[in-house]
């Protein structure tokens, strides 16, 4: 079989296996098991592959093929300037959650050494772009998952950046004042999980994924700790109910924004009035 065969018959398993796309998911699912890039694929396509070249890019392939997503096939993803380990622990990080970051930024611009605080890091998305893209933040971070948590401390000594890692229920005891409380939490409604597709509703953590009532209670808990901004990655049929809860619990300065496909998505509030 040549390496021209080889992607030929991977986009044609991962098609009948439903993947949404196929050709890309083959070409770096076979460039990385064979330390080829995507371009050697196609310049090399008529090479014959070794027996050992088969066996290494079998797997990545049937896994995906099972629909694993293709994040925790490659074992990394890319996530702002940084590349993350992705695996079972931790969902996938999402770009609708780049541009809640980019809201942090934002926020926090003139903020000399801003203290911020991730609550519910996942692989550290949010907490080590912050830790990266402002020098002299201190960053804590929290997840309720000793597995996520166990990630994301890898992640941080992967990429030499410093974020406080805390197990534990939303802001698991972090001392405040915080310039920033940003969270990404569980937001999908359960009735919702069904409808989603495999690589989510049977892949990832069901913990970083079922709304049981974080948001809110972050809305009320953030309160304790801040001296600055609360920013939400939210639902996209929520953005006003969340922002709702900000308004009637005291926040100021309340403002939806919306994600790259200009859904709604991220909220924004202040505590205390300044
Ligand atoms: C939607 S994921 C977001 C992960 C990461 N921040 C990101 O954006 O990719 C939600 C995370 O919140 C964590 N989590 C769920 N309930 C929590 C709670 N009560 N306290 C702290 N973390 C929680 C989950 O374990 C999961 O890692």
């Amino acid at each position: 079989m040549t390496l021209g065969e080889a992607l030929d018959a991977a986009t044609d398993y991962l098609a009948s296996h439903g993947v949404e796309r196929p050709r890309l998911d083959a070409e770096l699912l076979l460039s990385r098991s064979l330390g080829l890039t995507r371009l050697d694929l196609y310049t090399q396509h008529d090479r014959p592959l070794t027996a050992a070249e088969r066996d290494a890019a079998r797997e990545p392939v049937r896994r995906r093929g099972a629909r694993e997503p293709l994040a925790y096939v490659l074992g990394d993803w890319g996530f702002r300037r940084l590349t993350l380990r992705t695996d079972r622990r931790a969902l996938v990080p999402r770009p609708e959650t780049e541009v809640v970051v980019d809201r942090c930024l934002a926020l926090l611009a003139g903020v000399a050494e801003p203290r911020v605080l991730d609550v519910g890091t996942g692989t550290g998305a949010i907490a080590l772009s912050l830790a990266q893209e402002l020098p002299g933040a201190t960053a804590v971070a929290t997840d309720a998952s000793a597995d996520a948590l166990a990630l994301a401390r890898e992640n941080a000594e992967v990429l030499g950046l410093r974020v406080e890692l805390r197990e534990g229920d939303l802001i698991a005891g972090a001392a405040g004042p915080f310039d920033l409380v940003v969270s990404n939490p569980p937001y999908v409604e359960a009735a919702e999980l069904p409808a989603l597709e495999p690589e989510v509703r049977e892949w990832e953590p069901r913990a970083a994924l079922v709304d049981e009532g974080q948001t809110a209670r972050l809305v009320d808990a953030g309160r304790a700790v801040l001296d600055g901004w609360l920013v939400l990655e939210v639902h996209e049929g929520r953005a006003d109910e969340v922002a709702g809860w900000m308004r009637d619990a005291g926040y100021t300065d309340v403002a939806v924004s919306s994600d790259l496909a200009g859904r709604p998505r991220v909220v924004e509030g202040r505590w205390p009035a300044p």
